[in-house]
Order: C-alpha cells, then structure tokens, then sequence
C-alpha cells in the first residue's frame, strides 16, 4: 500500500471525495468542460501511477500478455517470414518484448518513458530505445512487424499526429511487413455511446481504479478521467487522457492514407466479454 501511495503522489493528484464523486455523476457535458486532456497528456499521465496501476489491473497480467503472445504469434505463422523481425511501440515495460525476445525473436522496443524502458531492460533480452511514435528512430523498409498493443494508438489530439504515426509505422515496413493493433474496447460502440462509461475495477490491497469515458465528437475520441481510491482516504485523480476512437470506415481511410495495402480488422462479437480489436495493416 505504501508503495502504491508513493507511486501515486508522482503524477497523480490528491482530490476530495466531494469533487471525485461530482465528476463521476454528472452530465456528459460537465464531465466533458473539466476532462479537456492537455495536448502533452501521456508525458504527464505515463509515469509511476500509471505503471503501478496497470501491474494491478484486470485481472492476471501474466495470462493477459501470454494471450497477447499467442495471437502475434498466430500472425507470424500466418502471415510472414520464420524469424521477423519485430519493433514493438509503444512497448511500455516491456512485457510483449522480452516475451518474445525470450522465444529467440528478434525484438526492438520502443516508448516515451525512460523509466519504464529501464524496467524493461532489467526484465529481458529485448533492444529498448526512447523515441516518439511520430518518428522512429528506425531504418526505412526494415522491420517485418510493428507491434501496438494494448489501446496505445489514438492518443494524439492533432489528427495530422496520428496520420504521421501511421505513416512512420508504414516505412518501417518492409514489403509484406504487417502493423498489429490490439485494443481491449469496442470503438463503434463507443462512438456511439454504448460501450462502458464508468469502469470500477479493484486493485490489490483494498484499492479501487475507478475510470469514467465519455465520447467527445469534437475531439473523435474518448475524454477520460481516473481516480484511485485508497480505503478511508480521499481519492487521487490523474491527469485526462483521450482515444481517439475509429470504426472501421475510419480505419480504411487512414490506412490508406498512410500508403497501407490492406485492412483487417477482427472484433470479439457483441456481448462476448471481455472485449477485443485486433487490426492488422498490411505494407
Ligand atoms: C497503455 S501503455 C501500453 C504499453 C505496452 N504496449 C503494453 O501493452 O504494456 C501506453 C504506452 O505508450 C507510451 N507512449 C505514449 N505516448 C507515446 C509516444 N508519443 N511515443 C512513444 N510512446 C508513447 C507510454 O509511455 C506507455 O508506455
């Protein structure tokens, strides 16, 4: 408990219960004036908390990430050469690469926090490097499969960042080379205001992540906001965050846009839990 406290209080901010409880209740409009992400958002919400949160989140991260390996590897023996060679951005702590170092794969992860990629190094034999996923510090027609998992594409509020995202991810590519996309929500629904706005999910040691998501059509995403609440203590609240959300016409243009041959997209049918997208791009 004191660890998390301590990890917390990094990016985190104390708020009182009264404020907490009034923006998890109240009108889509309200919530939507004071959830206004700032443009640098994942500089200052992928911190400490973060991490410390998604250790303790859903379930079994273990059984998560090995369900995660069997489907990049379903994909390599589907679709491209024996030995590929992988660049997994954003690779956070590193949980998919040094997984798939670990099976003798080739594997370059790439993120913005240099914490988390010094916790990735300590954990595997992957390659790590800091970048930006607007610009790789990567050869061009090099890589054989991009990796992007877990809700980590979408979260540029400029929509012309997210065209160059795509489009770094392009050239990177060689011939035939693939991008994977997996998220765990269903952006159609939520486009329209059907998937799930608030979230409760325990934590380890009594502790609650509560994460309210609401559709913001200006911005073409999810505005969202989350508290941790510890027992008897008022809750902390972290920065806003946003995805930008894409339905499947949405994902053809953009594809196409960045120079993409093809568009798969596979989605956990309606009402199967939990839920998932898995988007594969084809060079
Ligand atoms: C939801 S986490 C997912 C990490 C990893 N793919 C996983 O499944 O555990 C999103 C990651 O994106 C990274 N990130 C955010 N914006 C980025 C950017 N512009 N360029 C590179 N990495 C970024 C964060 O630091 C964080 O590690």
């Amino acid at each position: 408990m004191n660890r998390l406290l301590e990890d917390l209080s990094s990016n985190f901010r104390r708020t009182d219960t009264d404020s907490a409880r009034h923006l998890w209740s109240c009108d889509d409009r309200t919530f939507l004036a004071a959830a206004r992400p700032d443009p640098d958002w994942p500089r200052q919400y992928f911190g400490p908390a973060y991490a410390a949160l998604a250790d303790r989140f859903a379930g079994n991260p273990a059984a998560r990430t090995q369900r995660d390996i069997d489907t990049i590897r379903t994909v390599i023996a589907e679709h491209l050469p024996a030995r590929p060679r992988i660049l997994d951005i954003p690779c956070g702590t590193g949980r998919h690469a040094n997984a798939l170092a670990a099976q003798g794969l080739e594997v370059t992860g790439l993120d913005l926090q240099p914490d988390y990629l010094r916790t990735a190094r300590t954990e595997g034999s992957a390659s790590y490097a800091a970048a930006d996923m607007r610009a790789l510090p990567v050869a061009t027609a090099s890589i054989d499969l991009v990796l992007n998992m877990w809700n980590s594409l979408g979260y540029f509020l400029n929509p012309a960042d997210e065209a160059a995202t795509l489009a770094e991810f392009r050239r990177v590519l060689r011939p035939g080379g693939m991008v994977l996309v997996q998220q765990d929500l269903d952006a159609p629904a939520a486009l329209e205001g059907r998937w799930l706005q608030h979230m409760k999910a325990p934590l380890d040691d009594g502790a609650w992540l509560l994460v309210r998501q609401v559709p913001d059509a200006s911005l073409g995403g999810l505005a969202c906001l989350s508290w941790v609440v510890l027992p008897g203590q008022d809750p902390f609240q972290g920065p806003a965050f946003f995805l930008r959300l894409r339905d499947d016409a949405a994902w053809a243009r953009d594809a196409q846009a960045a120079g993409f041959a093809t568009v798969a997209i596979a989605r956990t049918p309606p009402g199967v839990a939990p839920h998932e997208t898995v988007v594969l791009l084809k060079a």
